[in-house]
Parts: C-alpha cells; structure tokens; sequence
C-alpha cells in the first residue's frame, strides 16, 4: 500500500488493525523495564504506545511516512503529541544510528512489502544499541498474496530475525485482533548481541 493509501485510510476512519490502546503485552514488558529508556516507534499509526511509554519515564520517538498517520497520533497524544515525526522508516538520514535501547513493533512489519522485510531487519540492526531489544507483536499465518497484512511464516524468522538477534521471550497472545482467519499475533522480544 502507498503512502497515500495509508493517508487515506486514517483520514476516512478505515483503521481495523489499531485496537485504540496500548497492548496488554506491552504494559506488562513495560513494567520490566529499566529506567530511561530510549524508545523507537516505527510505522506508529495513532502511537497509542507512546502514552505507556512516557507514563512510565521514558523517551520516545515515534515516526510513521504517512501524513494522515502523522496527524491523527497528534490528536491522539495530546500533550505527547511532540514525540510523533513525518518520516520514512527506510531513510537512513531520519533517524539516529545505535541509539535506541527498544524498538517497538506492532502491525508495521506485516504492513510494508515482503521483499523489504530485510529493508527493515537491517535498519533496527543500525538503530538499536547493542544489546538493544526489539520488542512487540508479531503476525504470523500462510503467505497472504493480497495483503497487507501481510503476516511472517514461522520458519521465516529464524533466517530473517535469529540470523541478527537472540529469541528472549515468544509466546501467542490472547490478543482478540484477528485480521486474518489463519494468522495469531506473537509477543516476542529479540535482543542484539552486546551487553544489555
Ligand atoms: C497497519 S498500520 C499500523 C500502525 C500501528 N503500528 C498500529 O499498531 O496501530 C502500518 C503503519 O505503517 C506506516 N508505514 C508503512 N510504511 C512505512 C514506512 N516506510 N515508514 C514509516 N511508516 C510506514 C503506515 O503509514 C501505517 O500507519
């Protein structure tokens, strides 16, 4: 889908994947955490997640491509709203390099082309510290040719995510957001090599 598409579908309300609040795998991860950290948001949407993030102390850069996306997170975040950038996730000038400790993941792997889902292993590569976490929820299901979404056959991650990171936590979540009859969303953390 293109930039504009997405637009789109904030602008007209046609939004079916955002469940309006921060996941309850989330909250509880956040909870875990040290203090301070420094948190990445890609392909935000809304960016519900910012406002758990904050709450609990830490800093957050959330960025979505779509001007629509961009918008609608403002309204949504209030006094939050700051945190939220235009930027394209692939561009290399947006973001700081080795500068996160987590990178959060909802619902933005399964949405961009499969044959950037390198693209995209590579850039949190870049953009976490080491030992840096990318934590969140993971689509996986059958191969879906009209997605997005578009979800991750299991036996992909291991070549695409195990091949840069260490598998910390994976396990299927009760979570009600079934955008596919076949696919389940996983919570996992994945952690770089480096000391945590
Ligand atoms: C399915 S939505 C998920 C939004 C949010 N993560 C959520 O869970 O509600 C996918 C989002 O990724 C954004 N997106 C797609 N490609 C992007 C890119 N290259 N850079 C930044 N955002 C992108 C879209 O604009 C859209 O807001």
């Amino acid at each position: 889908m293109k930039r504009e598409e997405w637009t789109q579908r904030y602008r007209e309300g046609r939004t079916g994947w955002d469940i309006g609040k921060s996941p309850l795998e989330l909250e509880a991860f956040i909870a875990t955490l040290p203090p301070a950290q420094c948190v990445l948001i890609p392909g935000c949407g809304r960016a519900h997640e910012v406002i758990a993030f904050r709450g609990a102390g830490h800093s957050v850069i959330a960025v979505d491509y779509a001007e629509g996306a961009v918008e609608a997170a403002r309204r949504n975040l209030g006094d939050h709203a700051e945190c939220v950038h235009l930027a394209d996730f692939f561009d290399e000038t947006a973001l700081p390099a080795a500068a996160f400790d987590i990178c959060y993941e909802r619902t933005f792997l399964c949405a961009i082309p499969v044959d950037r889902r390198l693209d995209y292993v590579r850039r949190i590569e870049a953009l976490l510290r080491p030992g840096g976490r990318l934590a969140g929820l993971f689509l996986y299901g059958a191969p879906e040719p009209d997605g997005p979404p578009f979800p991750l056959l299991e036996h992909e991650r291991e070549a695409l995510l195990g091949a840069r990171f260490s598998l910390i936590e994976s396990r299927s979540t009760g979570s009600d957001f079934k955008p596919l009859p076949e696919a389940h969303e996983f919570w996992e953390v994945w952690q770089m090599p480096g000391p945590s």
